[in-house]
């Protein structure tokens, strides 16, 4: 019986939760594959830590970097620490140790993957990602693989499951964000630093890395426009019920005559798709194939066994191939993406003016978007809120962002704003 040696650069939540599923599941495994799995060493920061999981005697953690990449025993480096610098250098040298390599970390595939997998592709060796994306949702091995014969029209998801999570339970339990937070954060689903997952970064990495998959392109992660949840409020999730919809953290990627118009942002997404219906810490991502047609892929998007899962998938997969299929592409020297510039999007929205209650606002605010050619398609004006200030909710035809934008700074600026205009996309 061959046995496989891993090596884990990271035992938190998702190492941990690699370890237990090798574990559970040896038996599986070996019916599967015909091979033992073994973890033989852990880069930790701290070895005197107190864990949760304890691994079995054949596992040696340490501080060295070296006692896993220089090893020569080792098969596959498991990056499962985060972070751009070390989590790097240990790949890079892993790789030009001839190891194939399994990361969760979509952050450093964002912004190193090119000349990652330019480096993998010259070593002949995997580098392999299957968890960096949608945690558990096996979207990477089926954009690569399954779905590869499609041009992809499109794709549009839910990529975090943080922000997923506090939004399902401000709308369902009336959390505040902060609490939401820490649950989140908590039950392991958080990144190091949660800015990440709030600010709609994380979710970047995630579309940066699926964009690559599906259009063999790299849409460069400073170009992607990203915009988080931080600025979502209960109020705002209130009148999205009203009007029949959820707000949630998009990511969304479509070919626009050959140009990728793409970005991550909160949008209202009416009740009755699927997408609203995702709830918790779990993912979705549409993917819309000139052949396949529409394809929904759904579950768990952040969390131990979840994540865990898709890395031993990873691994698995390495076990036995031949020559490695790292990008989907037959070169792995991705050009940048033709992109279309982002102000030229179009989308209907919502937009909440908080106004003093006086006569003409309505009509005011009315013109100014009319000159900006924003169409309204709904309007209300809550009368029974305590204060001198009131919300008034405009749902829009489609419009331009360039349109929008302009006629929001506009408006912001007359006397009778009370406070900066908030506006979402509406999907
Ligand atoms: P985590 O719980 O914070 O664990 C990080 C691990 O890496 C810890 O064991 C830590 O050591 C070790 N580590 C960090 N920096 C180190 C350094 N400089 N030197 C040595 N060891 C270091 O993180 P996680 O949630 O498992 O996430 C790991 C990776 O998976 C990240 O790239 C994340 O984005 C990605 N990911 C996470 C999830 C999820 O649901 N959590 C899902 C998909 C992808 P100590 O134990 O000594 O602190
Ligand atoms: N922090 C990430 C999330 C982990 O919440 O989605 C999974 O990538």
């Amino acid at each position: 019986m061959q046995t496989v040696k891993l090596a884990l650069a990271g035992f938190g939540t998702v190492g941990t939760g690699l370890a237990r599923i090798l574990e559970e599941n040896e038996e599986l495994l070996f019916k599967r594959s015909g091979m033992k799995f073994t973890i033989t060493s852990v880069l930790v920061r701290d070895i005197e830590k107190q864990r949760d999981y304890i691994p079995g005697p054949e596992t040696r953690f340490t501080t060295n970097p070296e006692d896993l990449t220089a090893d020569p025993e080792v098969d596959i480096v498991v990056e499962l620490m985060g972070g751009i610098t070390l989590a790097r250098e240990i790949i890079i040298k892993a790789i030009k140790a001839g190891k194939h390599v399994v990361t969760a970390n979509k952050h450093l595939l964002a912004e190193h993957g090119i000349e990652l997998f330019k480096l993998a592709e010259e070593y002949g060796v995997g580098l392999y990602y299957e968890s960096s994306v949608a945690g558990g949702i096996p979207i990477v091995e089926s954009i690569k693989e399954s779905l590869c014969v499609n041009k992809i029209k499109g794709m549009v998801g839910i990529l975090n499951g943080t922000a997923n999570y506090i939004l399902s339970e401000m709308t369902t339990n009336g959390l505040e964000f902060d609490t939401a937070l820490q649950q989140a954060q908590d039950l392991g689903y958080a990144e190091a630093d949660p800015t990440f997952d709030i600010e709609g970064i994380d979710a970047a990495h995630k579309l940066v890395v699926l964009i690559r998959l599906a259009y063999g392109e790299d849409y460069p992660l400073a170009k992607l426009p990203t915009e988080g949840i931080s600025k979502v409020t209960g109020l705002d999730i209130q009148f999205a019920r009203e009007f029949g919809y959820r707000i949630k953290l998009i990511g969304q990627v479509r070919d626009v005559c050959g140009k990728l118009e793409a970005g991550i942002f909160p949008a209202l997404v009416k009740y009755t798709l699927l997408l609203a219906r995702v709830g918790g810490n779990y993912n979705a991502v549409r993917v819309e194939g000139n052949a396949v047609g529409p394809a929904f892929f759904h579950g768990q998007g952040a969390g131990a066994l979840p994540t865990g899962s898709a890395v031993l998938a990873d691994i698995m997969a390495l076990t036995k191939v031949g020559k490695p299929n790292n990008t989907g592409f037959y070169s792995s020297d991705l050009k940048e993406a033709d992109i279309l510039p982002p102000e030229h999007a179009t989308s209907e929205y919502y937009f909440r003016f908080n106004v003093a209650d006086e006569a003409g606002v309505m009509a005011s605010i009315s013109k100014v978007l009319a000159e900006h050619n924003i169409s309204i398609a709904q309007a209300v004006q809550k009368g029974d809120i305590s204060g001198p200030n009131v919300p008034i909710v405009f749902l829009t035809h489609k419009a331009r962002a360039k349109d929008v934008k302009d006629a929001i700074a506009k408006i912001d600026s007359m006397p009778f704003i009370a406070e900066e205009t908030v506006s979402f996309r509406i999907l």
